[in-house]
């Protein structure tokens, strides 16, 4: 985990020009939006000077253009996480970025200043991507696809990521196969249905009557709306992987029972954090610990599937190949709303209380 030292100790030292490479970068802050304490979208502060840490020797500190809201940004400023990020606050929220390298550290090889990229930050970075300036290591970016505007850009990394994680790194999926996405309306959803269209899969999916349309657009063979159908009655064949982006005791049955021997069932609400969160992280981690471990076993014995809770990873060789991607048209992620960084207040109200139903993203001018 990146720690950031604090927002406010005057004794960080500054970005340090001796820890550059081929850049004259004089700012030793910038702004940001901070966030001092857990609550509503109020409790999000504008602050002018907030200072920007040195940078590692594969760091790179990129100048914002967009930052994408992710449901990982409200949920954290309302407290979840709190096990582990209440004793570190104040904080910067955000994990997607697209913009231009401004500076880069020693052992930068990758990059140079100037360069248009885009990427997401793990998920416990403390300082986020909600700033005229982020910092991100060399295999959290790659190259923004020149087909994008910046605002497209960065609506595609985290939630990409975490389908890329799923399907490629744990189910490994192969051309062929057969994928389930419950919840393929969202953003990661969405991601998730490309992926494995891009790889080769046959893919069904449940989402909203709004993303019918969509999903069998980005190539879905089977779209079933859960608002109108039955999806155990809707839903045909079997499965070599699910992912479940909704993660209800209905949706983990229904994933279960539709995998083939061998198959994945991944969800996206493991529930290592808010059991830390309820008890404590010295409890809470090893209680999560076993209840992923007994289900493992129990899906093991019971259906011969393997179950997973999926978290978003960096992963350089999967953000290269989505790159790649976005620039062939073959993964987009459609932006419903855009708000300048200054109202990033009234962005994390339009997400949350779903006034914009799809992706809304922080235009950093
Ligand atoms: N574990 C991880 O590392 C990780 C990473 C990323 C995301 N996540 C989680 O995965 C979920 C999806 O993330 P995302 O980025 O794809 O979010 P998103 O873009 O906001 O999409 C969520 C989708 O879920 C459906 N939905 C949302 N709220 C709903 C509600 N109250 N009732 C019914 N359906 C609802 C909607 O699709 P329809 O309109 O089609 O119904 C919506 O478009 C979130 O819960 C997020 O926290 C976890």
């Amino acid at each position: 985990m990146r720690v950031w030292r604090s927002l406010r100790g005057s004794s960080i030292p500054s970005l340090g020009a001796s820890k550059l490479r081929g850049i004259r970068f004089n700012s030793s802050s910038c702004r940001a939006i901070v966030l001092p304490r857990f609550g509503g979208p109020h409790v999000l502060e504008v602050r002018p000077n907030v200072q920007i840490p040195d940078l590692n020797p594969r760091d790179v500190l990129v100048r914002a253009r967009a930052v994408s809201i992710n449901p990982l940004d409200t949920r954290m400023r309302s407290g979840y996480g709190r096990s582990i990020f209440e004793p570190l606050l104040p904080l910067i929220l955000g994990r997607d970025i697209s913009g231009e390298v401004a500076a880069v550290g020693a052992s930068v090889g990758a990059f140079s200043v100037g360069q248009q990229v885009f990427g997401a930050l793990h998920p416990t970075a403390l300082r986020g991507t909600y700033a005229d300036y982020a910092v991100l290591s060399e295999d959290e970016l790659t190259q923004k696809p020149n087909s994008l505007t910046h605002v497209e850009a960065s609506a595609i990394p985290f939630a990409a990521l975490t389908a890329w994680r799923a399907l490629k790194s744990t189910a490994r999926i192969v051309e062929g196969q057969r994928v389930l996405v419950l919840g393929g309306g969202g953003a990661v959803g969405l991601a998730a249905i490309q992926l494995a269209v891009a790889a080769g899969c046959k893919v069904s999916t449940t989402c909203g009557p709004k993303s019918i349309n969509y999903v069998l657009e980005v190539g879905a063979e089977q779209a079933i709306d859960y608002t109108a159908e039955d999806i155990v009655l809707a839903i045909q064949g079997q499965f070599d992987a699910v992912l479940d982006t909704i993660g209800a005791p209905e949706t983990e049955r229904i994933g279960i029972n539709f995998l083939k021997r061998g198959g994945h069932y991944m969800t996206l609400q493991g529930e290592a954090a808010t059991l830390a969160d309820r008890y404590g992280l010295a409890v809470g981690i090893p209680a999560a610990t076993a209840i992923l471990l007994k289900k493992q076993i129990l899906y093991r014995y019971s259906h011969g599937i393997e179950y997973w809770w999926t978290y978003m990873r960096a992963d350089s060789e999967g953000l290269d190949e989505i790159g790649r991607l976005s620039e062939a048209g073959k993964l987009k992620i459609p932006v419903d709303k855009t708000f300048p960084i200054t109202q990033a207040r009234e962005a994390h109200e339009a997400k949350e209380k779903r006034l914009v139903p799809g992706k809304v993203v922080l235009e950093v001018d």
